[in-house]
């Protein structure tokens, strides 16, 4: 099997995030057919469709280096039943200048996380909407609303033992997804 590019995009900018750490598991849980990494979004100014014609830098970078990748993993918190506008951000920028959008074909995973109970799914089935419209072929199971997340971890690894052979069912499934869509 050929080695796939993963971007993975966290919806939070916060240091101690679970969301990251989820993210960072999983590429430690991930498959060698995988190569994946984070890709950061908190440098990325609010998006405004007049700077169109000439993109901060910031933008550029940031779609170009999206272009890269095989397929992508987003893990989003939930605000307020949605997805952080941060995350909403870096999906506008990345869809733009119209008819080049970055995320177009690639084949992606949601998992959301939350010290809540019902793991973010809120957020998940919204960022699901953004994924039709953007033609991103989006996995449909496992489904991954993590809830009580703030009991999974000590530290950076995984504690507890159901999440953690959840979480390496799903970067499989994963795995084996990206390898059916992926161009
Ligand atoms: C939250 N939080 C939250 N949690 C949830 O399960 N459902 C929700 O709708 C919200 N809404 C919400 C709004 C705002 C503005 C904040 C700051 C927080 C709590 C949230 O799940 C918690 O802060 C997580 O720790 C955020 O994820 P990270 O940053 O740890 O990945």
């Amino acid at each position: 099997m050929a080695t796939r590019k993963i971007a993975v995009i966290v919806g939070s900018l916060r240091k101690e995030s679970w969301n990251r750490k989820v993210g960072k598991a999983l590429i430690m849980l991930a498959p060698p057919t995988l190569e994946m990494e984070i890709v950061e979004i908190g440098q990325l100014a609010m998006y405004n469709q007049d700077d169109d014609d000439a993109p901060p830098a910031t933008y550029t970078e940031f779609r170009e280096k999206l272009k890269q990748y095989h397929g992508v993993l987003f893990c989003t918190p939930e605000y307020n039943r949605s997805i952080p506008a941060v995350l909403k951000n870096a999906i506008d920028v990345g869809s733009r200048p119209y008819g080049q959008s970055a995320w177009s074909g690639k084949p992606c995973a949601v998992i959301s996380a939350s010290p809540g109970a019902i793991g973010g799914f809120g957020a998940n089935h919204h960022l699901r909407q953004c994924l039709v419209f953007l033609n991103m072929p989006a996995m449909q199971q496992p489904e991954a609303y993590l809830g009580k997340i703030d009991t999974c971890f000590d530290g950076d690894q995984v504690s507890d033992e159901k999440t953690r052979a959840f979480l390496q069912k799903f970067i499989d499934t994963f795995a084996a997804w990206v390898e059916r869509n992926a161009d």
